[in-house]
C-alpha cells in the first residue's frame, strides 16, 4: 500500500482509526460505535493510524469471510498477525527474521498449516473430546461448588471464569496443576501487554522494551515446554502434550520453535477466550432477569446462551492477513502486500446478518457468528469451548434463583483479546 497517498474517499477518519488503535476503547462501547460508523460509511476503509502502516478496516460480516475463505489469498504469515506498530514489527523482524515472534497455526500458511494442523485437529473433535466430559463436569461442579460457598456474592471472573477453562485446558495439555498460575500469569501477560494490571512491565515502553518483553514471555514459555517436550518424549502419556512432543513433520520432530509456538497456542488461546465467553453470558443473565428465568426454564436453551455469549463478547477482536496478489472486493482494488484486519467483533454486530444485533438473546436462531474466524483457520478448539461452557451452565444455572452485578464491570485494555477482567455479582441459590 501506497504509505503516501493523498487521503481518498477510502480513508477512514482519523479519529475513528485512532479508536481502532487505542487498547482503552476495547473497555467501552467507543470500539463499538466505531465499527457501527464504519459499517454504515465505510466497510471496507483504509485506517492511516499514528505509527502503524495503513491497513484496510474490515467491519462487514460477508467480507470478512470472503477474506478468511481465500486463504491463498490472503495469508496469516506475510506481515504480523495481529495488529502492531511500525516499530515493534521492525525490532522483531530483526529478532526473528520475520514479522512474528512465535510460528503457531495462526502465524502460518499452506503447504506447512495444514500439515501442522493436521497433527491435533482430531483432538480437537467432538468425537474424541466426547471422552473428557465426564471430567469437565466434575471441574465445573467445584467450580460452581466453590462459587456457591462464597455466600452471595462474588468476583465471577475471579472466582469462576478465570480458573476454569484453565484447569480444564491444562489438564488436557498435561500441565500440573501447580504450574496453573504461571500459564495464567503467561498467558495475561502475552494477550494482555497494554492492560496495567496484566501487563510484565507496567510503564510506558519504547519499541525495543516491548518486542524484548514480548519475547522474553515466549522465552518462559519455551523454557517451560522443553521440559515438557523432553519428558514426554521419553514417558508417554495419554495428554495432548505428548501428541505435540512426538509428532513428526516429514520424519522428523518439529523444530523447536515450533513446538514451543505449538504449545503456546493451545495453552493460551485455549482458556482466555473461553473465560471471556464464560463472563459474557453471565454478565447478559446479570443484566437481564427475562433471559436469566427463561434459559433457567429451559435448558434446551444453553447451546443458544452459549454460542450468544461468544458472538456477544467475540473475545478476539480481530487477525491480521495480507494480500498475495492485486485484487477486488466490495469496489475497492486491494494491491498485493496490502494488509488488512478482519474485525470479528463488527461482524458480529452486523445488521445484515443479525436482527437486533446489539441485544443479547440465547433464542437467537442460525447464529452465523464469526467469532471464531472462518475458513482454513477456524478455531481448532471451538467444540472444546462450546462444551466447557455448555457443562458450566448445566451445572451452575439448576442452582442460581437469582443473579444480579454487584459493582462496576471492568474489562481488559486490548485491542487484540478481550473480556470483563472484574464482574461482581450477588447471587441466591435455589
Ligand atoms: C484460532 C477464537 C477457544 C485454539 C482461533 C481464531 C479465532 C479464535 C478468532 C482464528 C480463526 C481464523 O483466523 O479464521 C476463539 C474463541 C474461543 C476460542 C472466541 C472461545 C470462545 C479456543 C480453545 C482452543 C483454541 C478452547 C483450544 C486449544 C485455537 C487454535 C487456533 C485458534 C489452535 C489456530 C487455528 C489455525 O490457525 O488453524 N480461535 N478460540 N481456541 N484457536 Fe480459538
Amino acid at each position: 500500500m501506497d504509505t503516501t497517498a493523498t487521503p481518498t474517499d477510502r480513508d477512514i477518519p482519523a479519529d475513528i482509526a485512532a479508536t481502532l488503535v487505542d487498547p482503552a476503547a476495547y473497555t467501552d462501547h467507543r470500539i463499538h460505535d466505531s465499527y457501527r460508523w464504519l459499517r454504515a460509511n465505510n466497510p471496507l476503509g483504509i485506517a492511516r493510524p499514528e505509527g502503524f502502516d495503513p491497513f484496510w478496516v474490515v467491519t462487514k460480516h460477508a467480507h470478512i469471510q470472503a477474506i478468511s475463505r481465500q486463504n491463498e489469498l490472503f495469508h496469516n504469515a506475510d506481515r504480523p498477525t495481529t495488529l502492531t506498530n511500525r516499530a515493534v514489527e521492525e525490532r522483531v523482524r530483526k529478532i526473528t527474521g520475520g514479522p512474528n515472534l512465535v510460528r503457531s497455526l495462526v502465524q502460518m500458511d499452506a503447504p506447512d498449516h495444514p500439515k501442522y494442523r493436521a497433527l491435533t485437529q482430531g483432538w480437537f473433535m467432538p468425537a474424541n473430546l466426547g471422552k473428557f466430559e465426564g471430567r469437565v463436569r466434575e471441574i465445573a461442579r467445584a467450580n460452581v461448588q466453590r462459587m456457591l460457598d462464597k455466600g452471595g456474592a462474588c468476583d465471577f471472573v475471579e472466582d469462576v471464569a478465570l480458573g476454569y477453562p484453565l484447569h480444564v485446558i491444562m489438564e488436557i495439555l498435561g500441565v500440573p496443576e501447580k504450574d496453573e498460575p504461571r500459564m495464567l500469569r503467561l498467558t495475561q501477560e502475552l494477550f494482555g501487554p497494554q492492560d496495567p494490571d496484566t501487563a510484565r512491565m507496567k510503564e510506558k515502553l519504547t519499541a525495543e522494551q516491548f518486542s524484548g518483553m514480548m519475547q522474553a514471555v515466549v522465552a518462559d514459555f519455551g523454557a517451560y515446554f522443553r521440559g515438557i517436550t523432553e519428558d514426554r518424549r521419553s514417558n508417554p502419556r495419554e495428554d495432548l502434550a505428548t501428541v505435540i512432543a512426538n509428532a513428526k513433520i516429514g520424519g522428523d520432530y518439529m523444530p523447536d520453535h515450533d513446538a514451543t509456538s505449538y504449545y503456546m497456542i493451545v495453552a493460551t488461546a485455549g482458556h482466555d477466550t473461553t473465560s471471556s465467553s464464560t463472563a459474557g453470558a453471565i454478565w447478559a443473565l446479570a443484566e437481564d432477569p427475562t433471559q436469566f428465568e427463561r434459559v433457567k426454564a429451559n435448558p434446551e436453551l444453553i447451546p443458544g446462551l452459549v454460542d450468544e455469549a461468544i458472538r456477544w463478547m467475540t473475545p478476539v477482536k480481530h487477525f491480521m492477513r495480507s494480500a498475495t496478489a492485486d485484487t477486488e472486493l466490495g469496489g475497492r482494488k486491494i494491491a498485493k502486500g496490502d494488509w488488512l484486519m478482519l474485525c470479528y467483533a463488527s461482524g458480529n454486530r452486523d445488521e445484515d446478518v443479525f436482527e437486533e444485533p446489539y441485544r443479547f438473546r440465547c433464542d437467537r436462531k442460525l447464529n452465523r457468528h464469526v467469532a471464531f474466524g472462518y475458513g482454513a483457520h477456524l478455531c481448532l478448539g471451538q467444540y472444546l469451548a462450546k462444551l466447557e461452557m455448555r457443562i458450566l451452565f448445566e451445572e451452575l444455572l439448576p442452582r442460581l434463583k437469582s443473579i444480579a452485578l454487584d459493582g462496576e464491570v471492568k474489562m481488559t485494555q486490548a485491542y487484540f483479546v478481550n473480556g470483563p477482567k472484574k464482574l461482581p455479582i450477588r447471587f441466591e441459590v435455589n
